[in-house]
């Protein structure tokens, strides 16, 4: 039986420190404010806003929410994202993705300030993450760092395969995973004999986004099984990208899906909430 990494858990533990380390902060005269913005009322993403507000709420950080109808011009979105980052009292700003078609995802990245962009998503930060430099980390691959490290399985000389080559996932997991001296490679939809090369893997990484693509005959016995997906099937159940059923007997450690990567990404949003409340 495989170790199960526990990320309702390991997240729980994090919000828990942050808590405490935000109360030290206050205590100094240091608040935390976060700028959540949601264009239009798509449902995963109300969802996803939502548990962020609470989270802060949690740990004692402010937020404040902009919710803009779907109809609002990228200027609009603009203005208001320049309005935040001269405002002093708020320390982090996150719009949440996707926006509407009629925006410039890009563009609107970038008008966030670097020092305010808690998602990491700004080329000045994934620029530092490249370099080995102090910016804010994407905060799901930040996430699978510290269930790594928190689950006790060494980084250091493995050959760690990622499945997925996202701005937001693959390619900054991929950058943290060399950073820990793993030895890397990067699988994606045009990669020759995926199965072999998963194969390969002692912690294998998986953001595809579909659902149960990794079967057992891409796992190597004893691996360590990273699922980033996830997905509700038909009968209304949440699986991942990876087949738990099949792989979890030959796994030597798998995430649970919900309840493996999910909660971490939260937890490390705030993590860099409070980092930003520091600089
Ligand atoms: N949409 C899906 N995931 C994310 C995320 O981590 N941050 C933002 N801003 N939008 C998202």
């Amino acid at each position: 039986m495989a170790q199960l990494i526990d990320g309702k858990k390991i997240s729980q533990e994090i919000k828990d420190e942050l808590k405490e380390k935000v109360e030290k902060l206050n205590a100094e005269g240091i608040e935390g404010a976060l700028a959540v913005i949601q264009v239009g009322n798509d449902p995963a993403s109300s969802v996803y806003v939502r548990n962020k507000k609470r989270a802060c709420e949690y740990i004692g950080i402010r937020s404040e929410s902009y919710e803009l109808p779907e109809e609002t011009t990228e200027d609009e979105l603009l203005t208001l994202i320049e309005t935040l980052n001269e405002d002093p009292k708020i320390n982090g700003i996150l719009c949440q993705l996707p926006v509407p078609a009629h925006m410039d995802e890009n563009k609107i990245i970038r008008t966030i300030a670097p020092e305010k962009d808690v998602d990491g998503f700004h080329t000045q930060n994934v620029g530092a993450l490249v370099v080995g430099q102090k910016g804010f980390v994407s905060c799901t691959p930040a996430g699978v760092i510290q269930l790594l490290k928190r689950s006790g399985i060494d980084i250091a000389g493995k050959h760690c395969v990622v499945v997925g080559r996202s701005n937001i996932v693959g390619k900054p997991m991929a950058l943290l995973m060399l950073k820990e001296n793993a030895t890397v490679t990067i699988c994606h939809s045009r990669t020759a004999d995926l199965k072999a090369v998963c194969k390969q893997a002692d912690i294998l990484i998986v953001a595809v986004g579909k659902p149960k693509m990794i079967t057992a005959e891409y796992v190597k016995e004893g691996a360590t099984v990273i699922d980033v997906g996830i997905h509700r099937q038909e009968d209304g159940k949440l699986c991942g990208d990876v087949d738990f059923e099949q792989v979890e007997p030959i796994a030597g450690a798998i995430t649970p899906v919900p309840g493996g990567v999910g909660p971490m990404t939260i937890a490390m949003l705030m993590n860099n909430c409070v980092e930003a409340m520091t600089r």
